[in-house]
């Protein structure tokens, strides 16, 4: 969650340079609309200086060409502003949404490139904000906003303009009461910019709690949680309505608080007005131009002081979009690259903390894999197995030490080479809701042929239940593959590391959703999948790994017993102990 702090004038600057820099691209297109709203603004102090003629012409001297040319002028004046109007609202939203899609784009493309360690500090639900509600809050913010400013601010400029030409004296006092509107203004923006932090902060929570439920309502339903969840979404409901209130009440207060100064400030142009009538004899003309320019100035003011609001939430929101957009993304400063490796690996002193303040989860680690050597690490959960598996591709980078492939450090690699290297089954499998045919073939360039699809279904003991599917391969799995079980999931998986024939395999509790049956028939094809490979797996059942070529023991992220099965078992050490465990 972003800390509470509160934006300065010069941060805000940034932010508003950032955001013209994306309008940049489009700027033909937003210049139409600024013209459109120029002309739209222009329209204004015509439609008060057409009361004058109107008036003294039609009513009072009863000129029969004026009497025939007002309806129309009028119509005509009406038919410009129109157009104009739309000229101006409908490029304006053309522009905004432009530079949505884009921010979306680029917030999008930046996130399948954040390191895994950005995906561990901030919550899908949070991110899942950013990319809906965020960014149309920017857009709504920045369309509503310019208008306000642009339309508004000419139409303020051009009646005070007008009224000015018409009596100087005046048009003085608004001029003196706009510092006070000014000042009225100030304060409230400071509000609206700790409001809208907030209730975006709390947007985010509420995502958060949502996806987390929705994720997880299975569980939910069974461990009878709908009300803990419920409790848990009301109260952060709760809290975004007590903010956004408080929002609304600091704008609804602000509004009529600047249409009373400015009302005071008509009623002394009145009251001074008349009575300078009186004396000066200004034409009913004159007087009514006035007036009614008075009175077209008031809605262009009071949306000039909302639109604060409006640019603090585009703001806050902007920020929220260039912290994702700023964050480090994987560093892939690697240049060299492997067409096929050998499959030997090194860790060389590895030592990895998840975070400053967190103990260790592997220590110096020291460990040399011979090529198609299979390797097995066990030892308790936590004990830091996963992390060495997770260090190889790269989803972290090592704390210390260095780590080789075929003798090359696996920094100087590309992350595409070296990934291209590895093929990775873990304990969740991830499926996407689509084809099996697809999720199998995930990652290759060249969609596989059936007859493909077949064969590594086949060593991956899924073809049998696939075929039984309706659609075959064509079948859709849905969410997250909940039309399959967790072991026909887990074949899909393994099928999937099969097809991709990488010369490097990380087995991570791969088989530990399969049963004792089914476990036993695909150990038979892992075994053959490892024939010709570098393998690393961690499993949960010591069974699986009698076989293994070495066997790591770890024990608090150190390595405290190695060898086979059956030394190990003599040595009647940690291995002897879990073997004990009957695990
Ligand atoms: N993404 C992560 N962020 C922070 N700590 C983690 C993360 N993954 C694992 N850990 C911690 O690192 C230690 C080792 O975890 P792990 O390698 O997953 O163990 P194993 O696979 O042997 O069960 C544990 O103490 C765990 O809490
Ligand atoms: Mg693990």
């Amino acid at each position: 969650m972003t800390p509470e702090f509160v934006l300065t004038p010069a941060a805000a600057h940034a932010v508003y340079r950032r955001l013209l820099h994306h309008i940049k691209p489009y700027w033909r297109m937003f210049a139409f609309s600024i013209s459109g709203m120029v002309i739209f603004a222009a329209t204004e102090p015509l439609f008060a200086a057409l009361m004058k003629p109107l008036i003294d012409g039609s009513f009072v001297e009863r000129d029969i060409d004026m009497v025939r040319m007002m309806p129309l002028l009028l119509i005509g004046l009406f038919l410009v502003r129109g157009i104009a109007g739309f000229i101006n609202t409908y490029f304006l939203s053309w522009v905004g949404r432009r530079v949505v899609a884009d921010l979306r784009a680029q917030m999008f493309a930046h996130l399948l490139r954040a390191p895994t360690r950005y995906f561990d500090q901030h919550g899908a639900g949070h991110l899942l904000a950013k990319l809906t509600y965020n960014v149309e809050n920017v857009a709504n913010a920045a369309t509503s906003a310019v208008t306000t400013l642009v339309r508004d601010g000419f139409t303020v400029l051009g009646l005070m303009a007008f009224m000015l030409y018409l009596n100087a004296g005046l048009s003085v006092i608004f001029l003196i009461i706009g510092p006070v509107m000014a000042g009225a203004v100030k304060y409230a923006t400071k509000r609206f910019r700790r409001h809208s932090r907030r209730i975006q902060d709390r947007i985010g929570d509420l995502t958060q709690v949502a996806q987390e439920a929705i994720d997880a309502q299975r569980l939910v339903k069974a461990f009878g949680g709908q009300l803990r969840e419920a409790t848990r979404f009301n109260a952060i409901n709760e809290k975004t309505r007590v903010l956004q209130m408080k929002m609304i009440a600091t704008e609804a207060a602000s509004v009529p608080l600047v249409q009373l100064i400015s009302a005071a400030a008509i009623a002394v142009v009145v009251y001074l007005s008349t009575m300078q009538g009186l004396k000066e004899n200004i034409s009913v003309g004159t007087f009514m131009s006035f007036v009614v320019a008075m009175g077209l100035l008031l809605p262009p003011v009071k949306r000039l002081t909302s639109v604060n609001a409006q640019l603090q939430r585009g703001i806050i929101a902007a920020e929220s979009l260039f912290e994702l957009l700023d964050a480090d993304e994987e560093d892939d400063r690697g240049t060299r690259v492997l067409t096929r490796a050998a499959g030997q690996i090194d860790y060389r002193g590895v030592s990895h903390s998840y975070a400053t303040d967190k103990l260790p989860a592997i220590q110096d680690l020291n460990l040399h894999i011979a090529p198609g050597e299979k390797v097995a690490l066990v030892g308790r959960s936590g004990s830091g197995k996963s992390t060495i598996a997770s260090l190889l591709p790269r989803f972290y980078d090592a704390s210390a030490g260095e780590i080789l492939l075929d003798n090359i450090p696996i920094r100087e690699l590309t992350l595409a080479s070296l990934r291209a290297q590895i093929s990775l089954v873990s304990q969740e499998v991830v499926l996407f809701n689509d084809s099996i045919a697809n999720n199998i073939g995930y990652g290759c360039a060249i969609p596989p042929t059936l007859a493909a699809l077949k064969q590594v279904a086949a060593s991956a003991h899924a073809l049998e239940f696939i075929e039984a599917l309706p659609q075959g391969f064509d079948t859709v799995i849905g969410d997250r593959g909940v039309m399959l079980s967790g072991g026909q999931r887990q074949r899909l998986a393994i099928a999937r590391a099969m097809l991709k024939d990488a010369p490097i395999l990380i087995l991570d509790e791969a088989t530990s959703a399969l049963d004792t049956e089914a476990e036993r028939h695909i150990q038979a094809a892992l075994n053959e999948l490892m024939t010709q490979r570098t393998t690393l797996m961690i499993a949960h059942r010591l069974s699986t790994i009698e076989h293994a070529d070495r066997i790591l023991v770890l024990h608090d992220g150190r390595i405290v017993e190695q060898g086979r099965h059956a030394e190990l078992l003599a040595l009647g050490g940690y291995y002897a102990r879990l073997h004990h465990l009957g695990i």
